[in-house]
């Protein structure tokens, strides 16, 4: 499957062991979240574009890379998404940030949209959708679309865990959106849960299991 990055680092794998565990409580999970959110934020933007500029150290003249264009926006899927912000501001500290509120029915699996609140240079910047968990990819499908209806053209989507079930959904609905996540595990359960995934991100993150 192209489209899907998956960053070889000793330290993610670790962390997300740990938020995998059940025994990690909310104020773990979501400092883990946010450790996680940065560390995938900063391989997500591994290929922006640069530019050479003159720069005087304290020691000499030299020149030295830099980024081409403002930080991308980052946009954060309600609720578990603002788990992995924190740590993506960390990071990109000028960025705009967008939310967009969804949340999938139990039943029938499909997310329905509550609020939509973007900036409004996504045309310029383009974005980085942060969502912890792609299960069948509904979310992230519809997150995606309502980014470029905004005027984004470039988009990057971050996740910690991807079902091989969401990756196809969002990859041939966007074939032009990277996937950058910490893993890609087996497969979807009959409730539509990632296995072995970490549970629900959202009850997870804010303690309403
Ligand atoms: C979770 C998760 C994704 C979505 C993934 O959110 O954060 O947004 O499910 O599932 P999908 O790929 O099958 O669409 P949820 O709807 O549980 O909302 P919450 O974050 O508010 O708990
Ligand atoms: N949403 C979650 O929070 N966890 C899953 O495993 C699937 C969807």
């Amino acid at each position: 499957m192209t489209g899907l990055r998956i960053p070889d680092n000793a330290l993610l794998r670790h962390k997300l062991a740990r938020l995998r565990d059940r025994r990690t409580d909310s104020a773990g999970f979501r400092r883990l979240l946010a450790e996680i959110g940065a560390m995938l934020t900063m391989e997500a933007m591994a290929d922006l574009p640069e530019r050479e500029e003159a720069v005087e150290t304290p020691v000499t003249a030299t020149r030295a890379r830099m980024l081409a264009a403002p930080e991308p926006c980052l946009v954060a899927v309600l609720r578990a998404g603002l788990g992995l912000l924190e740590g993506a501001r960390g990071i990109l500290p000028e960025a705009p940030v967008g939310h967009l509120g969804l949340v999938r029915d139990e039943h029938t699996l499909v997310a329905s949209e509550y609020v939509v609140r973007l900036p409004r240079d996504l045309a310029a910047r383009g974005a980085l959708v942060l969502d912890p968990m792609l299960a069948t990819g509904g979310s992230a499908v519809q997150a995606v679309a309502r980014v470029k209806q905004a005027g984004a053209t470039t988009i990057r989507f971050a996740c910690v865990v991807a079902a091989p079930e969401g990756l196809h959904a969002l990859c041939a609905a966007h074939p032009d959106v990277p996937v950058i996540a910490a893993a890609l595990d087996e497969k979807l359960n009959e409730r539509g849960y990632i296995v072995p995934g970490l549970g629900d991100a959202g009850d997870r993150c804010f303690g309403t299991e």
